[in-house]
């Protein structure tokens, strides 16, 4: 790297995590999905439980998350962080229809004084996928009545902590939670189905759409997005084919959405994690580099998606970003190399304004479960002690500079080999 990529003023450095995948003791749709017969029965079919135990696909404890959010904060502090991304536990709050838990709600205001109180502007997530269980039952998503939950949901938690956040997420990653839990039936609630698919990813923009409306007719100096999942579908010039593969994809999966809320959004949040290589259909890797879950790592990715969303004019922040690597060599390169693109993109206009990476800890991987290693922050799950790996000691140095420096380089030369 021939000179230092200093981050404009004010540039937020953070982590991010959700409440379902580190807090322990929820009891929502996942939780009650995780232990079902059906679930049991395809991991022994698949031989998953010999190869990585029971206990590895149950959230359980999480990382204990919901009783350490101070000591993780005060980590994150040191860790040089000056913001952070985490989720609010919908069944906690309101455990049933309409009866909203006033301990709970102040747990959560809790949490966002302490984010402050450590120095990290909290970006908080309404919705990170699971539901309470008397919305399930009642069709989640798919429930006529879901809008006016959603809202009310929305309206309590502007009433206890809109003083307090200035940044709201709404929906994490509507695209890949329909298509997993609606398309392709892999989450709960399991379905295979085009028209659900079709009809929940309508209820979610006009969700956001309302939620918005709730936010900011009470503040409306707060900044209210989504985190939206965007790949980098990439294919050649010259193949024709894959041209038109790529602007359909494009359309669908990476603008559709964004599209349909854009007058009502004040901030994108970008998710970014694929590089989808088009030839005649889509390939997900050309097997070179990859992660511990197999996906393929491509730094230059971030550059395309995020030159491809300065078309809305928005702020961007970097809501997530990250790989699973359980023995943290290739994460050290990863994040330099990634963010040497961002500042790429910054120079050619694309408005980043915050870097979360993904994630602050080890946490539990939805469907995957335990095993795979996202953590800037390894979670031992016996004591659940917390120990900062290597990436996070260069992390650090790169938040407190506000960038990546040639001396910080050479200091950390060993890791970025
Ligand atoms: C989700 C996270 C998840 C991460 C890694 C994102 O799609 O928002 O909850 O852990 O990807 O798979």
């Amino acid at each position: 790297m021939k000179q230092n990529l200093i981050f404009p003023k004010g540039f937020l450095w953070g982590a991010s995590t959700a409440a379902h995948q580190v807090e322990g003791g929820t009891k929502n749709d996942w939780s009650e999905w995780e232990k079902s017969e059906k679930r049991l029965k395809h991991l022994k079919k698949l031989k998953l439980i010999e190869k990585y135990g029971e206990d590895n696909f149950i959230s359980g404890m999480g990382t204990g998350h919901y009783a350490r959010f101070d000591d993780d904060f005060r980590m994150a502090k040191e860790m040089g962080h000056n913001a952070t991304r985490f989720s609010l536990e919908w069944s906690r709050i309101e455990p049933e229809e309409g009866k909203f838990d006033e301990k709970e709600l102040q747990h959560y205001v809790d949490v966002v004084r302490a984010a402050r109180r450590n120095g990290l502007e909290p970006f908080v997530t309404i919705w990170h996928w699971p539901i309470p269980l008397w919305l399930r039952d009642e069709g989640g998503w798919e429930s006529k009545r879901m809008l006016e939950y959603f809202a009310r949901f929305t309206e309590q938690l502007v009433s206890a902590m809109g003083n307090e956040v200035k940044f709201w997420i709404t929906l994490n990653e509507p695209q890949v939670y329909t298509a997993e839990s609606y398309l392709q039936g892999k989450w709960p609630p399991q379905k295979k189905n085009l028209f659900s698919y079709l009809g929940v990813y309508r209820r979610l923009i006009e969700a956001h759409i309302k939620a918005y409306r709730v936010i900011k007719k009470a503040h409306p100096e707060a900044h209210v997005g989504i985190a939206s999942h965007n790949i980098h579908f990439d294919a050649s010039r010259t193949n024709l084919v894959g041209q038109v593969l790529k602007a359909v994809a494009d359309w669908w999966w990476n603008f559709y959405f964004l599209n349909r809320i854009s007058e009502y959004e004040d901030f994108i949040g970008l998710n970014h994690y694929f590089h989808h290589r088009i030839g005649s259909w889509f390939n997900k890797n050309d097997n070179k580099l990859l992660s511990d879950v197999g996906w393929e790592i491509h730094p230059e990715s971030m550059y395309h998606v995020l030159m491809d969303l300065k078309r809305f004019g928005k702020p961007i922040y970097i809501t997530e970003n990250g790989l699973a690597d359980s023995t943290d060599a290739k994460r050290p390169s990863f994040i330099v190399e990634t963010l040497e693109r961002i500042h790429r993109a910054i120079e050619n206009g694309a408005d980043v304004r915050g870097y979360l990476h993904w994630s602050l800890m080890d946490n539990f991987e939805w469907a995957e479960g335990f095993w795979p290693r996202f953590g800037l922050v390894e979670i031992d799950y016996k004591t659940l002690e917390r120990k900062m790996r290597p990436s996070a000691h260069l992390y650090r140095d790169i938040c407190l500079h506000n960038g990546v420096t040639g001396t910080l380089m050479e200091k950390y030369e060993n890791l970025l080999k």
